[in-house]
């Protein structure tokens, strides 16, 4: 959700900060725009609604000629998506403009108080108070200070900011500052950046330093930066990163899509989460911040997250339930931050579960965790993110830069990352021998080529993807684990193919689903060869029944299932029924993609979705 770059330095700003904002496209956005200040102090604009494309065509007749800069990809919440409302917004009197992610929640008071001390508004966004704020205190007294402007403008907002700000009166100064929204900066040889998360950085610099709350940074064309705390003293040891992903990682490289791309990646970021994880303690989990005594200790586990996220949340209490023997809650983030009564034991771990790292509601959900005194572990593939940073421990699941906004590749590393754990746990509080947890961890590292396989068979999913041609809705069906490999293909289908699909764990279906069932009706059924194979199967009995068109996502050889369906989505057989929903989503995901392309979408950037949701 909305991405904030700046640069200022020895090269021309307009290009890179079109660049870095096409790399942040991936969070989502419906606007964009680009502030350019040359040396002699002209401050040159560029902004649409749409896509940077159309931005860098804008730019391109425009020219704005300048070596510092800011830029915007802008995702609407006050004001429509329209040229006017696009960042970055000007003061009253032109000279300072301002880039925003995040949301202003006392924006109106402040409005009405400046426009009563004379200032006018062109848009109807929330941002545009921050510049006005700023040309206050530039004019009065900060004068000559362009952070001190900045953090006093700053300490009148309410919510959450991350900010970027040039002016015209100091052409080569950019300042930038945060609370509650992400933003990294980085010194080069060619001059200062910023951004707000590393991915525009990847091709400029390896190393970023971290922005905390409220700290104010001012970056010179030296490459120069340097941090200021909420009190004006200077930050001597900012957090730093290093980024280990390679600028290619974030490039098509031969694929049509990010998300057909990232559906591949699946097995190497399996291997990449597994290796070196058996080890002479067992499970080697490290990120770990409690002590053998203290896992042992567990006696309620409580997950947070959203979305995709939330259903490995589902899988994760399956593995943690049955390996470690530990009760688990599964939480959407949204609902239990105004759940009031939520009851925790004094061992009670928490754990979050979000593929950025930055879902402003999960984010709430676990610090409000932390103030009732449990432990939070976070399973994040974003390096230095929010999560991360305010967890007491953090594996990172290493599947490289997701950028397509329908998480593939991170959900199947989230649920391996959460098989561990729940490995480590068994170890730790004695429910499980060492010899069998390393059988179990065998049996995960028999995944990745049972992926590749599922992958070779993709001709089934185009040719599946064909009964959904002309339909308007669809059910989704599975029992125990793959009633939520069924929720995660619904979700898959509805974000990027705009098709209606409902998903029941399918023993429920009878109890009103079944009423949507008529000739034609698109069936998916997750039902491998487990333990509630028979169930599963009379369930698609009532669906045919009622003339559905069912999809069987079924284990290799299973003849019942092959009489039963139009379309079979064949599995390898796992060691394991709880491992089924690893492999077997990569045929929904497979699915969803060909039905949105069949239909004509973007599937890498469907509409109204954002990569990183950092509003609540
Ligand atoms: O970054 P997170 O894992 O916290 O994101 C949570 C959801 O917003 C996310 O999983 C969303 O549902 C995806 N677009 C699903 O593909």
């Amino acid at each position: 959700m909305c991405g904030v770059v700046g640069y200022t330095g020895t090269k021309q700003a307009a290009s890179w900060l079109l660049d870095g904002l096409q790399t942040l496209e991936y969070r989502g956005y419906d606007s964009a725009g680009i502030q350019v200040v040359s040396p002699s102090g002209n401050l040159h604009g560029v902004k649409c609604a749409g896509r940077v494309a159309v931005l860098r065509e804008r730019a391109a007749a425009a020219n704005p000629v300048g070596t510092c800069g800011i830029g915007h990809t802008r995702w609407a919440t006050h004001g429509a998506p329209t040229d006017r409302n696009a960042h970055p917004h000007l003061d009253g009197t032109g000279r300072i403009a301002v880039v925003h992610n995040g949301i202003i929640e006392n924006f109106q008071e402040l409005r009405r108080e400046l426009m009563a001390a004379g200032h006018t508004f062109v848009s109807d966004t929330d941002t545009e108070v921050i510049p006005h704020l700023i040309q206050e205190a530039w004019d009065g007294p900060a004068h000559g200070d362009l952070a001190a402007a900045v953090r006093n403008a700053c300490d009148r907002l309410e919510g959450s900011w991350a900010v970027a700000c040039v002016c015209s009166d100091v052409p080569g100064t950019l300042v930038c500052t945060r609370n509650g929204s992400p933003l990294v900066v980085a010194s080069t040889d060619d001059g200062a950046y910023c951004a707000s998360d590393v991915m525009p950085l990847a091709g400029v610099t390896s190393h970023v330093l971290q922005l905390d709350d409220f700290d104010v940074a001012t970056l010179s064309p030296d490459g120069t930066v340097s941090i200021t705390d909420r009190d004006g003293r200077k930050v001597e040891h900012p957090s730093a990163i290093d980024i280990d992903w390679d600028a290619s990682a974030a490039k098509l490289g031969g694929y049509s899509d990010f998300m057909a791309k990232e559906i591949s990646e699946q097995p190497e970021a399996l291997e990449r989460l597994l290796k070196d994880r058996l080890g002479k303690h067992g499970i080697e989990l490290d990120e770990l911040s409690l002590t053998r005594e203290e896992l042992a200790a567990v006696d309620k586990i409580v997950i947070i997250a959203c979305g995709t996220s939330y259903h490995v949340g589902l899988i994760a209490k399956a593995a943690i339930e049955r390996w470690a023997r530990i009760p688990v809650a599964v939480e959407y983030a949204s609902e239990f931050n105004y759940n009031e009564e939520y009851l925790v034991t004094d061992h009670t771990m928490c754990v979050v579960i979000t593929q950025s790292g930055e879902t402003a509601d999960t984010l709430t959900a676990a610090r409000r965790m932390r103030g009732m005194g449990c432990n939070v572990f976070a399973i994040t593939n974003v390096l230095g993110s929010t999560a991360a940073r305010e967890s007491d421990g953090t594996l990172y699941i290493q599947a490289g830069p997701e950028i397509a906004v329908a998480s593939t590749k991170a959900y199947t590393a989230q649920m391996v990352a959460s098989y561990l754990l729940a490995l480590r746990l068994a170890l730790a509080n004695g429910s499980m021998e060492r010899a069998e947890v390393e059988k179990h961890f065998h049996e995960l590292e028999t995944l990745p080529d049972i992926m590749r396989e599922v992958l070779a068979r993709r001709w089934q999913d185009k040719q599946a993807a064909r009964l959904f041609r002309g339909k308007q809705s669809s059910l989704f069906l599975g029992r125990n684990v793959n009633a939520t490999t069924a929720y995660e293909g619904a979700l898959k289908l509805k974000e990027i193919s705009y098709l209606h699909a409902e998903a029941y764990p399918a023993g429920e279906m009878k109890h009103g689903p079944i009423a949507l069932i008529e000739g034609g009706f698109p069936v998916v059924a997750v039902v491998p060869a487990d333990h509630v194979h028979d169930k599963t199967v009379s369930n698609i009995q009532e669906c045919l029944a009622r003339g559905a068109v069912v999809i069987g996502v079924a284990t290799d050889g299973d003849e019942r299932v092959a009489k039963m369906c139009s379309e079979v989505l064949w599995v390898p057989p796992v060691a394991d029924e709880l491992l089924f929903p690893t492999v077997a989503v990569i045929h929904l995901q497979l699915l969803a993609r060909y039905v949105a392309r069949d239909r004509g979408y973007d599937v890498d950037k469907p509409r109204n979705l954002a990569k990183s949701v950092t509003v609540e």
